[in-house]
């Protein structure tokens, strides 16, 4: 397991940590992200997840930086990245679109990025795996 200490990670930034050979995205996520994600018709999601459900404190969203389709990793990390139609990751390998909360939105990947074990050991460390 990783543990990874969030005091530096301001609202609206994102930080990737390795973790069993694969990056694990954490983004603390704004209001209006927490919002966006929380305002969706579960429904009509491809892979229907709440919010709720996938993280365990609702401004800290922790997910496997892997695009289900084929295995890219998504953009969206950096500031400057593309971060697709929902505000969250794209992956521009073959265009598939994750909202705010990693879900899947468009393109052809068929699942929502993986949210992996984790836990909070204080209020601002959290132990993956
Ligand atoms: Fe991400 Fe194909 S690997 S869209």
């Amino acid at each position: 397991s990783t543990e990874v200490d969030l005091t530096p990670v301001e609202a609206g930034q994102a930080i990737t940590v390795m973790w069993r050979g694969a990056p694990v995205f954490i983004r603390h996520r704004t209001t209006e992200e927490i919002m966006e994600a929380r305002k969706v018709d579960v429904a009509e999601l491809r892979d229907p997840q709440t919010d709720e459900e996938r993280v365990k404190k609702e401004q800290w969203l922790v997910m496997v930086g892997i695009c289900t389709h084929l295995g890219c990793v998504p953009l969206g990390q950096k500031p400057s990245d593309v971060k697709g139609e929902y505000g969250g990751w794209f992956c521009p390998c073959h265009g598939s679109h994750y909202d705010t909360s990693g879900r899947i939105r468009k393109g052809p990947a068929p699942k929502n990025l993986v949210v992996p074990e984790y836990e909070f050991t204080t209020d601002t460390t959290v132990r993956i795996g």
